[in-house]
């Protein structure tokens, strides 16, 4: 998002009821996440390499806490202090406005579904609809990644539409589904969260 970069490029401080997002902190928090991350099955339908390493952990959060293009947020579990998962959100101008081009998240098996992923999910789109004033959120997942496309939809991503692509971690191609969040089915969402 060149030129919008730098005022959006850092992280703020998103505070929940379960979990807090913050800047990641790639040299005191690789040894943690490597060894949340050690299996495999985390990453199999991301389009990550797996580090193999603590210092090969060091090095990709560093690279993606660098990355120009990229907003990137630790997830933190409140009650344990412990770091359970990384956002990761790419801001982009498309023309006059402002969308959320992609957004990768990963959450620690041992609070899968307990609502860590979806209070991290809602302070972002707050803050992309809010404070970055996007317009709508674009994100994807490989058709076999059942958790991710669940939980998006589950969100209240809708599925634009679903395409082969080589997935080069895999070496076949397969479908992939790509999804949107506009800011007015959020706000819409929203509004008919409270009333229940
Ligand atoms: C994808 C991922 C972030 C989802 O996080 P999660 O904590 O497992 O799931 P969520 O809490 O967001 O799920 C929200 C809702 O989605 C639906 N859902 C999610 N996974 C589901 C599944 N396997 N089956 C049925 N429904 C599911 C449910 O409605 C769930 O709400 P509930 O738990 O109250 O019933 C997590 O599984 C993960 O980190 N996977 C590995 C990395 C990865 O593949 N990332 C995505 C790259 S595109």
């Amino acid at each position: 998002m060149r030129g919008m970069k730098t005022a959006l490029r850092k992280p703020p401080v998103l505070k929940g009821r379960l979990v807090t997002l913050r800047a990641l902190d790639p040299g005191a928090d690789a040894a943690e996440w490597h060894a949340e991350m050690r299996d495999p099955d985390l990453w199999r339908w991301t389009d990550d390499r797996q580090p193999l390493s603590v210092a090969d952990t060091r090095k990709q959060l560093q690279a993606w806490a660098d990355n120009p293009d990229l907003v990137v947020w630790a997830i933190v579990d409140n009650a344990s202090n412990r770091m359970v998962g990384t956002v990761r959100v790419q801001p982009r101008k498309d023309g006059d406005r402002v969308i959320i081009a992609d957004q990768t998240n990963q959450i620690a098996r041992s609070v899968w579904r307990k609502g860590h992923h979806k209070e991290a999910c809602q302070l972002v789109f707050d803050w992309a609809f809010k404070t970055a004033e996007a317009e709508e959120i674009r994100t994807k997942a490989w058709a076999p990644n059942d958790n991710a496309w669940r939980s998006m939809e589950a969100l209240g991503f809708k599925r634009l539409r679903e395409a082969h692509y080589m997935n080069e971690s895999v070496g076949v191609p397969m479908p992939m589904r790509m999804y949107v969040l506009t800011k007015k089915a959020w706000m819409e969402e929203k509004k008919a969260t409270y009333k229940r």
